[in-house]
């Protein structure tokens, strides 16, 4: 079980927007973004299960951009189960969920996609960093990821974003890169790129 949101769309021909909150946050955090980013869509905004120090995260960590990945694959299969029941109980399609994740919220949506081939069709991932290495990937042709990086970012760095865009265009999927001239912080304009590419897909 996780805490969440679900709220239904206006449009159900409209992907299911998953959302993943950063370290601290909460299921309420991303929900005025899925508005901009397609406001007839369906949302299911999800609380992460982990606490560091009374911060809600999706998964442990040992120190700042150091995972503990026993945790992270267990949290990102528990994830995973609840995306499924809740398609279940909220009657929708699990083939049909678009992820919107930032920081710690887009490195467990990083590792959805590091794990899973059905688990979303799209990912847009605000400052992610590469969640695990050394797994096999699955095959994510078809799925259509997007990456904003700040190109001043001290949590994710230029190569690390890069590094990641790598490792999933070498999986098959299609990825675009967008830099801001920023730091970590999530701006408006980030935002506004993301639903320009998100409305090329998904509209
Ligand atoms: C993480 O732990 O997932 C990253 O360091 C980003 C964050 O601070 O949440």
């Amino acid at each position: 079980m996780m805490q969440h949101i679900f709220r239904k769309g206006t449009n159900s021909e409209k992907p299911v927007l998953l959302l993943l909150h950063g370290t601290g946050g909460t299921e309420q955090d991303l929900l005025s973004l899925a508005e901009l980013v397609d406001p007839e869509a369906s949302v299911l905004s999800v609380r992460g299960n982990v606490l560091e120090n009374g911060m809600p995260r999706f998964f442990k960590r040992l120190a700042e951009g150091v995972f503990d990945e026993e945790d992270l694959v267990f949290r990102t299969k528990e994830l995973k189960a609840f995306i499924e029941q809740a398609a279940i109980d909220y009657q929708f399609a699990p083939s049909n969920i678009v992820a919107i994740g930032y920081s710690n919220g887009a490195n467990i949506a990083a590792s959805l996609l590091f794990h899973y081939d059905d688990a979303v069709k799209g990912a847009i991932l605000h400052h992610p960093m590469v969640p695990i290495r050394n797994v096999t990937m699955p095959d994510l042709a078809g799925i259509h990821v997007w990456i904003g990086a700040g190109a001043n970012d001290p949590i994710c760095t230029q190569e690390e974003s890069t590094e990641l865009q790598k490792r999933l265009e070498e999986a098959g999927a299609s990825v675009g890169l967008h830099w801001e001239n920023a730091g970590h912080q999530l701006t408006m304009s980030e935002v506004k790129a993301a639903k320009a590419w998100y409305e090329q897909y998904f509209r």
